[in-house]
């Protein structure tokens, strides 16, 4: 075990709490990639800070929250319910979220979105400081504190100016787009600027990092050079880390015999169908409408297939006070009703869609019976499913068709089929690939992406950010 104490920041706890009394919560694990990483990580003395996706206003509330979350090592940072709205609801992922991942604002209320602007990036700031606040408070000389995603991209500028001597890195978890994108944001040089306060700074590609350091050279005029970015001598590290899964876990889980029951099970119940299989958060840039109607396509392209295939679908529940959010969501269950009338029959229809989470192990079973997974993201920073997906098929070697424009697209590019999914003809006839892909070609194309997800995992993602960002700062301190 590494002894160096590791302060993780992110919005997200781990676990999301809810309140079961007065001094009485339940604490169940969040769901997103970020939170699967991270919990990959064991090597570290780590303590995590971020909200628990609740509001709680009274005294007695925050104590016994606190003490609940002791026990998880994690500690809140508590947001009345006005400022999520603003920063959470508003500036995070109606604003930053689509325009990182090339979605633009949402179309219909962008005037409305441009009028609030202001009140929303004041509310981000004001909610980077109260992050910024319980990271001060739990600091001990020597940590390194790790920030993480597009949520606190003032931390490492607020949290230097309370005390220059923390080494500070930030993560970021979703794509960085091209500077011109990057540069109709309003607050953009201010937000690049205090990103730069970190002492390294992290994306999953090589092209993240790069859009990055053009951003900085185009928009703030400054030094873009192999290591980063320089300002007036003074370097900020920029550079690629691929985030993995923890493999393991997965390999264990699907070899415990109540999992293998329930695989049984499944297997039964979809006896003489293939089975295909996404899993998203119910969100824009998962592409889901898009998965769908490219699914459509190969159904009416292959009436053979009608009866012998079906589609599961996951779609987690996700940020659903965002009105963009749940337009997506209506949008979805109209398309899947459409199809599921048109090529149903008494007994079965082609999709099962679930607007829910599944366990751990319920997923771990749902990867393991799966012939073709299917992630058509618009964008995504890197998709860890994908890495599930693989990690569970060591026995079935099913077929990934995959993004092109997922981060995972870099690394499990050759394995999988990559497909553009706004080209619902070319992933319909991927689709067709894929269900009559001879084994051979089959085991060839697992065996490439296993190695790469069972070598490439969380845990050496996190030693390798943590080592340089350590080395960053010796390297800072000779140069002065
Ligand atoms: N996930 C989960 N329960 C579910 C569906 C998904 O815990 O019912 C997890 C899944 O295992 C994965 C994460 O959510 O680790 C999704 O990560 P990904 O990187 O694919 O996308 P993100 O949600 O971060 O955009
Ligand atoms: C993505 C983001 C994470 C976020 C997750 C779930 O993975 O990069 O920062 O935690 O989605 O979204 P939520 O808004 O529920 O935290």
């Amino acid at each position: 075990t590494n002894s160096q104490r590791l302060l993780v920041v992110a919005n997200r706890l781990p676990v999301s709490a809810t309140r079961k009394g007065d001094a009485s919560w339940q604490l169940e694990m969040s769901v997103g990639g970020l939170v699967s990483a991270l919990l990959g990580i064991t090597e570290f003395e780590t303590r995590w800070i971020g909200w628990a996706g609740v509001n709680v206003t009274d005294e007695i509330g925050k104590k016994s929250l606190t003490k609940a979350l002791a026990d998880k090592r994690c500690v809140p940072v508590f947001l009345d319910e006005d400022l999520v709205n603003l920063y959470y609801n508003g500036y995070c992922n109606n604003i930053l979220w689509p325009l990182f991942h090339y979605l633009g604002l949402p179309q219909e209320d962008r005037l409305a979105t441009t009028r609030s602007f202001q009140s929303q990036f004041d509310a981000y700031k004001k909610a980077n400081q109260l992050f910024a606040d319980v990271v001060s408070e739990h600091y001990i000389e020597g940590d390194v504190i790790w920030c993480h995603d597009y949520h606190l991209m003032f931390l490492p500028k607020y949290l230097k100016e309370r005390n220059n001597k923390m080494k500070v890195g930030w993560f970021l978890h979703t794509p960085f787009p091209s500077s011109e994108i990057q540069r109709t944001l309003p607050s953009q040089s201010e937000l690049l600027r205090a990103v730069l306060v970190a002492d390294l700074v992290g994306f999953h590609t090589y092209d993240y990092a790069r859009h990055f350091v053009s951003a900085c050279t185009r928009i703030l005029g400054l030094e873009g050079t192999p290591d980063g970015v320089e300002d007036q001598g003074k370097l900020t590290r920029v550079a690629a880390f691929p985030i993995g899964i923890d493999p393991g876990r997965f390999i264990r889980a699907i070899q415990l015999p109540q999992i293998k029951e329930h695989i049984k099970e499944l297997e039964e119940r979809f006896a003489g169908r293939k089975v295909m299989l996404g899993v998203d958060r119910l969100d824009m840039i998962k592409g889901i409408p898009q998965k769908i109607l490219a699914f459509e396509k190969f159904l009416e392209e292959n009436p053979d297939w009608h009866d012998k295939v079906v589609l599961l679908q996951i779609a987690v529940p996700t940020r659903t006070d965002v009105p963009e959010y749940q337009k997506l969501t209506c949008q979805v269950h109209e398309i899947v009703g459409r199809i599921n009338g048109r090529f149903g029959s008494l007994t079965t229809v082609p999709i099962h869609h679930l607007d829910r989470s599944l366990d751990f192990h319920g997923l771990c079973a749902l990867y393991a019976i799966t012939d073709v997974a299917l992630i058509t993201s618009l964008r995504d920073g890197m998709n860890l499913v994908s890495y599930e997906f693989v990690a569970c098929q060591a026995s079935k070697k099913g077929v990934l068709i995959l993004s092109e424009f997922a981060g995972a697209a870099q690394s499990l590019g050759a394995g999988a089929i990559l497909v553009n999914p706004w080209n619902i003809t070319e992933v319909a006839s991927s689709i067709g690939y894929a269900l009559n892909m001879p084994a051979e070609e089959r085991e060839k194309r697992h065996h490439h992406n296993f190695v790469h997800v069972t070598s490439h995992t969380s845990q050496e993602w996190a030693e390798t950010f943590v080592s340089e960002l350590n080395d960053t700062i010796v390297e800072a301190q000779l140069r002065i």
